[in-house]
């Protein structure tokens, strides 16, 4: 056995880096954009690039399971059935582009400028997948693995993962395992590493309006005929009341307050108005009152109008009443908000609120609880370990907006926690345009990894 084997894993990864740097444009260059029908030939060379890469590591059982929409990759590394098991979890799918005009470089393009790469799913997350696969690479050609590992690696995160309970339910004994690792999250900033332990869930709608048959002269008609552009923006405008409050009934119903204690732990992260505006330049926050924005965004219900639709939007001018709108809408929930309670109180909304002269259509498109750990997962403590002894600092805990929805699903399904991590950072830019990795950050990240990995020893 290797004398020092994370030393030996770190030089193997520095005087590797290179090719696996090659390899990681690589898989940047492949537009794996779940949401469109267009790309799935990527999504299918993703899967495989990642399947060549899982078997050149020397994993076994390594596949693509097909699923009604895109493959799940599973591997495995098994040193010894006695020993614990961790699941790595990744998703090698990514949002769309779009705007495509916003973009420095082309998304699919990778670039380096500076200290960042930029592509899409740089660091949502083909960057994270990429760390743990360089530190089991390092550790696996230069000692030996003291850990069980399995891989699942899924190509629908970007769109709620509609395959992944089936597989799941399907699969136990494949997956069996005493953690899942799921770098899909971030840190707070690059001298703070970060552990995650609650997530928003979400609501994902799209409301259709239908008014007329087809568009009609604004002047001829205007006056007897509604108009679906005005009623959607009426109907997006009641969501919320002054205090940027939801005014859907019985929304906050199940929202599990926040202690008071917890709120003080979080008011110290320094996620403040300044934070934000930081990130964002916006000239000044927005949200409901009474409620920090830490506590906004990590402890309080949202909702959003992701994109709107309606009537003519080309250049210059043209007098119609839209026959048609249609707006997507998406709610974050917190712990012990029902997805399907949410759904129910949309409709109700819906069902008082548009008026007779419009036809209204609302599918659910896709929905996820919250997810909080009640106590410690297992391997948290030996993650904080690897964390502060690569970074020379205490890792923080925090709650996060965003939604992973598999870690519910790896909760109720197969049992297990997770933990809930990763190297991005919040300005990557994930989901925007120019999306980035920080580079720097991610190499501590490999190196973090190795420590965990090499900690069950
Ligand atoms: N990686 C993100 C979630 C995330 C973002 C976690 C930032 C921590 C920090 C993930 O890929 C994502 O975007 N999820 C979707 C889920 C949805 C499609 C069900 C989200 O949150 O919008
Ligand atoms: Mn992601």
């Amino acid at each position: 056995m290797t004398k020092d084997p994370v030393n030996a894993a770190k030089t193997y990864y520095q005087s590797h880096y290179d090719n696996l740097y090659q390899e990681l444009l690589e898989l940047l260059g492949i537009p794996s954009v779940s949401t469109s029908e267009e790309h799935k030939e990527y999504i299918q060379k993703a899967a495989h690039f990642l399947v060549n890469k899982l078997t050149e590591l020397g994993l076994q059982n390594v596949k693509a399971y097909p699923t009604p929409r895109h493959p799940i990759i599973f591997g495995e590394y098994i040193v010894n059935p006695q020993k614990p098991t961790i699941l790595i979890y990744g998703h090698y799918d990514v949002q769309p582009p779009d705007p495509l005009d916003q973009w420095e470089t082309a998304p699919f393009e990778p670039q380096m400028r500076g200290d960042y790469l930029y592509a899409r799913g740089s660091s949502d997350m083909k960057g994270q997948i990429w760390a743990t696969i360089s530190a089991l690479q390092a550790i696996l050609q230069t000692s030996e693995l003291p850990v069980n590992i399995k891989y699942l690696i899924e190509g629908e995160e970007e769109i709620g993962s509609p395959s992944l309970d089936a597989f799941l339910e399907d699969h136990k004994a494949l997956l069996k395992c005493d953690l899942v690792l799921n770098p899909d999250a971030g840190m707070l900033a690059p001298d703070k590493p970060t552990i995650i332990y609650a997530l928003r869930g979400m609501v994902y709608f799209e409301l259709r309006i239908f008014g007329p048959d087809a568009d009609l002269h604004s002047g001829v008609f205007g006056g007897v005929i509604g108009n679906p552009a005005n009623i959607i923006s009426k109907v997006i405008a009641g969501m919320h009341d002054d205090q940027s409050r939801v005014t859907l009934h019985g929304f906050f119903d199940d929202v599990r307050p926040i202690s008071e204690e917890e709120s003080e732990q979080l008011s110290k992260l320094g996620m403040d108005e300044e934070f934000f505006k930081g990130i964002t330049h916006v000239p000044a926050l927005g949200g409901e009152e009474n409620y920090s924005p830490v506590e906004r965004i990590g402890a309080r219900p949202t909702l959003d109008v992701n994109g709107i639709y309606a009537g003519y939007i080309e250049k210059g001018t043209k007098t119609i009443i839209p026959a048609y709108a249609m707006a997507k809408i998406s709610t974050r929930l917190v712990p012990d908000q029902d997805p399907e309670k949410i759904h129910e109180s949309m409709r109700a909304y819906l069902s008082e609120t548009v008026p007779e002269t419009v036809r209204w259509e609302l599918d659910f498109l896709s929905g996820a609880p919250a997810y909080i750990t009640e106590e410690q997962a297992p391997g948290v403590d030996k993650f904080m370990d690897a964390l502060e002894a690569t970074w020379g600092v205490k890792p923080l805990k925090k709650r996060e907006g965003g939604s992973i929805p598999v870690a519910t699903s790896m909760k109720n399904i197969l049992g297990v926690d997770s933990i809930i991590t990763g190297f991005g950072l919040p300005d990557d830019q994930i989901h925007s345009p120019n999306e980035r990795l920080h580079l720097p950050t991610h190499k501590k990240g490999v190196e973090a990894l190795i420590r965990f990995f090499l900690s069950y020893e």
